[in-house]
């Protein structure tokens, strides 16, 4: 027989994001929010030997609804035009070395076909020694052929963007229903041919229930992916549903699947990512501290002391037609990077404290420490929920200049700049 609960079950959703999560989370929001660009010439490319490399291939088919990124409806004539800018411009770049990793985001990447993308990656070889070469992938676009084809040029992981298996969920945001259905089979080819997996998934879509959540990452479990992604619905200025429910539903969900998750064999290796085995695959953490190069329109580069963005597509293809480099660049501000580098602590689940923080950091960590938040160097349950809404606030806050004026000292000049060269 069942034994009585002794205490009532908590309330989903009820639990209370403490003052100093709050406070942290406004802190770093503050000195992000102080970085602001200027759209000019791009500084001299000035990169170590050592570098990430991402490339951002802009064209989607239909844009989703919850999706902030940067991107265009695809068009062939764009599309070609776009092919050759990106070659010249990783040729004419200068810039060479140690590729830690290679990452092609979107946009959706594999509107490319996979000769386009090996075209790109050929060039990239005569620069970079390539680590891992990995894509972010939209599944309903997915053939086995193609996932041959890509790891015969040399794609050692992949990311599918998966999102939700409820039709009411994909159906609201825009995509096509029919693609999440073949997921075990594309991640068992994928799996078969070396590849190694990632899925995303979202917490927090319009239409979507905590019980479908759960659903999901339950049937996510069966297919067995390498790793599994599960973000919380991020509100960055482009996206058009609200959530369906709050930061702290959201976070109570993702520890919920947490457990379902270590039941089937994932081990924890950051905030929102679960995996087998020590790989993990995540760019955008390495783009909290580590200096990468960005091609294509609206990617980032971090270099010497500047930060850098591409413009979007059309002021980028003209740039590159007629030999220019004009850009979104800002200095490097010495005290976001060290937030930058904190957050990037606790989003991998520690605390260790590193000699390059300044003093003030150490500090901070040790009043976590004494307010239970970690132990020993490691996050206790009330840090977790501090990482989770910190780590959202941080990235909801990055300044992306394009189509976010209070970013941009000269966004006027910059508009004037674009409807000349469209
Ligand atoms: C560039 S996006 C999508 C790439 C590709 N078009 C696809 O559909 O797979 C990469 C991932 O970011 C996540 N993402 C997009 N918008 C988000 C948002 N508003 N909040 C949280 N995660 C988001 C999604 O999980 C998505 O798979």
């Amino acid at each position: 027989m069942k034994e009585p609960a002794t205490e009532p079950a908590p309330q989903r959703g009820k639990g209370t994001v403490s003052m100093i999560t709050k406070r942290s989370a406004l802190m770093m929001r503050r000195s992000f929010e102080k970085q602001t660009y200027r759209f000019t010439q791009a500084p001299p490319a000035q990169f170590g030997n050592f570098l990430g490399v991402y490339l951002h291939v802009p064209f989607c088919y239909r844009m989703c609804s919850f999706c902030p990124f940067y991107k265009e409806l695809f068009s062939e004539e764009l599309k070609n035009r776009y092919l050759t800018a990106i070659l010249k411009e990783i040729d004419d770049s200068g810039i060479h070395g140690q590729a830690k990793w290679v990452y092609f985001g979107g946009g959706t990447p594999n509107t490319l076909s996979v000769k386009e993308l090996a075209g790109i990656v050929d060039h990239l070889r005569v620069k970079f020694n390539i680590g891992s070469l990995g894509i972010e992938l939209l599944p309903s676009l997915l053939t086995d052929c193609y996932l041959r084809d890509l790891r015969r040029i040399g794609f050692t992981k992949i990311s599918l963007g998966v999102e939700s298996f409820s039709g009411e969920v994909i159906g609201k945001t825009g995509r096509k229903l029919s693609a999440c259905r073949f997921i075990d089979e594309l991640v068992e080819t994928a799996a078969s041919l070396g590849l190694w997996v990632n899925v995303d998934m979202m917490v927090g879509l319009a239409n979507q229930s905590a019980e479908s959540f759960i659903d999901d990452i339950h049937e996510l479990t069966a297919t067995r992916p390498s790793q599994i992604t599960i973000y919380p619905y991020m509100v960055i200025q482009g996206v058009k549903d609200t959530p369906s429910m709050s930061d702290q539903e959201q976070f109570e969900l993702i520890e919920q699947a947490a457990g379902i998750l270590k039941q089937a064999g994932y081990a924890r290796k950051g905030v929102w990512i679960f995996a087998q085995g020590d790989d993990v695959y995540d760019s955008s953490r390495d783009e909290l501290t580590q200096d990468y190069v960005g091609f294509g329109p609206a990617a980032f580069s971090t270099c010497g002391n500047w930060k850098v963005v591409n413009p979007e597509l059309g002021i980028y293809l003209s740039n590159l037609e007629h030999n220019r480099r004009l850009a979104f660049v800002a200095p490097k501000a010495p005290a976001a990077d060290e937030w930058r580098g904190f957050a990037r602590m606790i989003y991998d689940l520690h605390t260790k404290p590193d000699h390059r923080f300044p003093f003030y950091i150490r500090v901070f960590l040790l009043l976590l420490k004494a307010t239970g938040y970690s132990r020993g160097n490691n996050l206790t349950p009330k840090g977790l929920m501090f990482a989770h809404h910190v780590t959202k606030s941080v990235v909801e806050s990055l300044p992306f200049p394009i189509q976010n004026p209070a970013a941009v000292e000269n966004y006027q000049e910059y508009l004037t700049y674009k409807q000349k060269s469209n």
